[in-house]
């Protein structure tokens, strides 16, 4: 982002509450949204309707919703900088989804590959809130008029189709009422893995809780996922093309630079000719110096119910205004009917 373009930007990301936070989740999306927090407008908002869509989901959605608040706090998001909220106490995210789902041709929701791979074999039996997601998550950022969406590499289709549908608007009304978001996919991590195969993301639903680093993990855990990760036979890699066919080890040597700041190129010519224990330790310990301090900030938070809400609530007033705002000069850019 140039700089000359701050002072108009306005960023929007989400998390759903689904629980089981990740080391995916912190790399992937909030730890950059902290770096983009000190200068721009950011929004940040839970985002418990899309938790609807799944029945898995659906449980503990207030736990959940106040932990991925605990989590944006205690990973530095600033409340008083920054609006927290949630989205079902915004009515405007289900209005506007409406109104761009008129908007939305069938063909292009019928691309979308998360429905494919969540709907599995039995599509007809799919709730229609799962396959109308996409829009939803359109209507997120298009309600804020957001000019840029830090996420992980999964939601690079959502965001095109959210570009499609800003644009298909203003081209229907003949207006340029909203920005064109764009996405921001940036550093070493975008697509962290599951430390059990590296050919499969980490993830919340993975039933195997050796498979990720949650944000909640105290440093036994950690370091005993980190013990037990999927290595290869091979001696440490002595160049960057190394890591070819070897998806474990570029998983690993990615998560240490993301964590660290450090290049790839630096962390290889580090290791080289030393055993991969040595630095399975040194990534645990830096595992270990960064997400236990997140994880015990979170469970002081999560005590402190009454503060999280504080902040939820004035996030939540803070969103509704602006959200009011945009829908109304939208309405009647439609033409509807205003009393
Ligand atoms: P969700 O809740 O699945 O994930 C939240 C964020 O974490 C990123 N992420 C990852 N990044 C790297 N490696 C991984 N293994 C990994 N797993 C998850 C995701 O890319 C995401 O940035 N549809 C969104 C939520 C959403 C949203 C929005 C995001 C709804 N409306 C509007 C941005 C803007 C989702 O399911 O994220």
């Amino acid at each position: 982002m140039e700089n000359s373009e701050k002072v108009n930007n306005l960023v929007f990301s989400g998390v759903q509450p689904t629980g089981n936070l990740h080391l995916g989740n912190y790399l992937g999306a909030i730890k950059n949204w902290i770096e983009l927090q000190s200068s721009n407008n950011c929004i940040f908002c839970i985002v418990d309707l899309h938790a609807l869509t799944t029945s898995d989901s659906r449980t503990q959605i207030l736990q959940n919703t106040r932990e991925v608040a605990a989590a944006y706090i205690a990973s530095g998001i600033n409340p008083k900088n920054t609006i927290i909220f949630v989205q079902s106490n915004v009515t405007g995210h289900s209005e506007l989804a409406w109104i761009l789902s008129c908007h939305t041709p069938i063909g292009w929701l019928n691309r979308m590959t998360q429905f494919k791979d969540k709907a599995g074999k039995n599509k007809e039996r799919a709730p229609l809130g799962l396959y109308s997601y996409p829009v939803l998550m359109a209507a997120d950022i298009l309600l804020y008029k957001s000019t840029h969406v830090p996420v992980g590499d999964d939601q690079k289709q959502h965001l095109e189709l959210s570009r499609d549908i800003a644009q298909a608007f203003n081209r229907y009304y003949q207006n340029d009422f909203f920005p064109i978001p764009e996405p921001i996919i940036t550093g070493n991590a975008t697509r962290v893995m599951s430390l059990r195969d590296g050919l499969k993301k980490m993830s919340k639903s993975d039933p195997s809780d050796q498979s990720r680093i949650n944000l909640s993990d105290n440093s036994i855990e950690i370091e005993k996922k980190i013990q037990k990760a999927k290595t290869d036979s091979h001696p440490f890699p002595e160049h960057f093309q190394d890591l070819d066919g070897r998806p474990e080890i570029k998983n690993l040597i990615n998560i240490f630079s993301a964590l660290n700041n450090e290049s790839v190129d630096k962390i290889i010519s580090n290791y080289v000719d030393k055993d991969f224990k040595i630095f399975k330790k040194d990534l645990s310990d830096l595992l270990v110096e960064k997400i236990s301090l997140i994880s015990s900030e979170m469970k002081k938070l999560l005590k402190n119910e009454d503060y999280l809400d504080s902040i939820l609530k004035d996030g939540n007033l803070r969103a509704n205004e602006m959200a009011n705002e945009n829908l109304t000069k939208l309405k009647n850019i439609i033409g509807l009917f205003k009393s």
